[in-house]
């Protein structure tokens, strides 16, 4: 059964989360997050327990009395950013002598005891020690270090409720790890082995967020799509469809699925349900398959298009969007404009596009890293240009349609206009307009009157 943190409020941003009874003397937390949305649910997670064990949530780091980095191993340069950010964190500990700073997450998990080595760090905690956090915590205040990592087959978190800070859009982590391991990847050692969360559990947490007025729910896993639920043995389809079904009134998403998982069964649930969202991320990593045995991607192009073109068929207004890494060992430049031109063949509305990274215990780490970095960015700056123009051809042809808009909150560039968001995942800018009276978290529709390759805009139609 899920527990409800002792809020007595909910809060904004700039806000303490103030607690009915606190347990020991009142300390806040400050957490600061990094890499992928799982992060950010952990993030949750640990402000969860956090919360109940005492302490309010500040989103001041100068408050602080404890500041924590859910940090991401995924490329090099994530590391560098907190390495760089864990530097700056000394003039906190400058100015408060008793501040506790700790290591969370996927660099925490690989990089573990040398964190402690540096003189600021004073927890480091893996992914699957989240619930030692508050007592690392309590005695890193007597001045012992400590650290928690050890990887585990059962840690799903099911039991503890997120402490979330949004209001309108919810992550929900319905499985963990990865047992995948793509040659080029880190996760499978960051985050071990896979597994799911009871069906009824999630199904549970859906009901109390669309109870305390969110929107909109992202399942979330590094591969939703082999999610399984031993006991009841029901897949990802059967999870979607009893979440659209206890949920009708949310918006429903998921991410990632990987393309090997993506089952005629999975894409007829989501084109069956008016509440699951016409949106894929289906990450392909290299249009090559000679670059795609080498990353143990275990598809084909072939077996990718074809998936595509059922999700098409049956979907026709899906928006798909992608992953892509440049520069993987061995590369050519045969194998990049393969990526390039298959990039064109799907029309992704969107895609993510790194430089290959290598990483230590990965597979690809022993084949070196032999396309040089000027080779590497240039692949990568043709593109990004190129899918810069695909999104953009793509968003003009929304010109002149209704969309339904979720509105998310004010516009980040102009306080007076709103944002929100279709159900296909695109970004809409809309004036507020005479009729006024519509809310953060209303569903409304909107009219596109001009678009760019990042973003739709246009006016609220009655
Ligand atoms: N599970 C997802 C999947 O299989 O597509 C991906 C999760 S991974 C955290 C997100 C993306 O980071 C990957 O799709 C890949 O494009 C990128 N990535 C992972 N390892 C990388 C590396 N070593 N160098 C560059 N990009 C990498
Ligand atoms: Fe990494 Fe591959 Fe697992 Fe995705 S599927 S998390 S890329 S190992
Ligand atoms: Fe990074 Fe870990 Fe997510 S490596 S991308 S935070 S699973």
């Amino acid at each position: 059964m899920l527990e409800l943190p002792i809020l007595t409020q909910t809060f904004e941003r700039d806000t303490i989360i103030e607690l009915s009874s606190p347990a020991i003397p009142e300390r806040k937390l400050y957490v600061e997050t990094y890499g992928c949305q799982m992060n950010v649910n952990d993030s949750e997670i640990v402000m969860g327990v956090m919360n109940k064990s005492g302490y309010t949530i500040t989103n001041k780091p100068d408050d602080a009395d404890v500041i924590l980095l859910n940090t991401c191993a995924v490329r090099d340069n994530a590391e560098k950013k907190i390495h760089e950010r864990l530097d700056h964190l000394k003039y906190y500990k400058k100015r408060n002598r008793d501040l506790v700073v700790g290591v969370l997450g996927c660099m925490a998990e690989r990089l573990r005891g040398d964190l402690l080595e540096k003189k600021l760090v004073d927890v480091v905690v893996g992914p699957d020690e989240y619930r030692s956090v508050p007592e690392l915590i309590s005695r890193a205040f007597t001045g012992e270090k400590g650290i928690a990592v050890k990887l585990s087959r059962v840690e799903t978190y099911d039991d503890i409720l997120p402490l979330r800070t949004d209001g309108i859009a919810a992550w929900v982590s319905i499985m963990r790890g990865c047992d995948k391991f793509c040659t080029f990847c880190v996760v499978p050692f960051t985050r071990g082995r896979e597994r799911s969360r009871a069906l009824s559990s999630v199904v549970d947490e859906l009901k109390i967020l669309r109870d305390s007025g969110f929107k909109e729910t992202t399942l979330l896993g590094q591969n939703v799509n082999s999610y399984r639920d031993e006991q009841s043995s029901k897949d990802f389809a059967d999870l979607l469809a009893a979440c659209a079904r206890a949920v009708p009134e949310m918006r429903i998403r998921y991410t990632t699925s990987h393309p090997q998982d993506m089952s005629d069964k999975l894409i007829e649930t989501q084109a069956e349900f008016e509440n699951i969202c016409n949106y894929i991320h289906l990450p392909v990593q290299s249009g090559s398959n000679r670059i795609l045995k080498l990353m143990n991607r275990t598809y084909t192009i072939e077996h990718y298009l074809e998936r595509i073109n059922t999700i098409r068929e049956l979907i026709p207004n899906c928006a798909i969007t992608t992953d892509i890494i440049v520069g993987f060992p061995t590369e050519t430049d045969a194998d990049n404009t393969a990526t390039m031109e298959l990039m064109r063949e799907v029309q992704y509305d969107g895609a993510y596009m790194y430089n290959y990274s290598p990483r230590e215990k990965t597979k690809a780490w022993k084949m070196g890293d032999d396309v040089p970095n000027e080779v590497k960015t240039e692949r990568l700056s043709a593109i990004i240009e190129q899918q810069r123009i695909i999104s953009g051809e793509l968003n003009q042809k929304t010109l002149g349609t209704i969309e339904k808009v979720l509105v998310e909150g004010a516009s980040k560039k102009n306080q007076t206009e709103w944002q929100g968001r279709t159900d296909s995942n695109k970004i809409v800018i809309f004036p507020h307009n005479e009729h006024g009276g519509y809310i953060v978290g209303d569903v409304i529709s909107v009219k596109i009157n001009r678009a760019n390759s990042a973003t739709l805009f246009g006016d609220i139609v009655e």
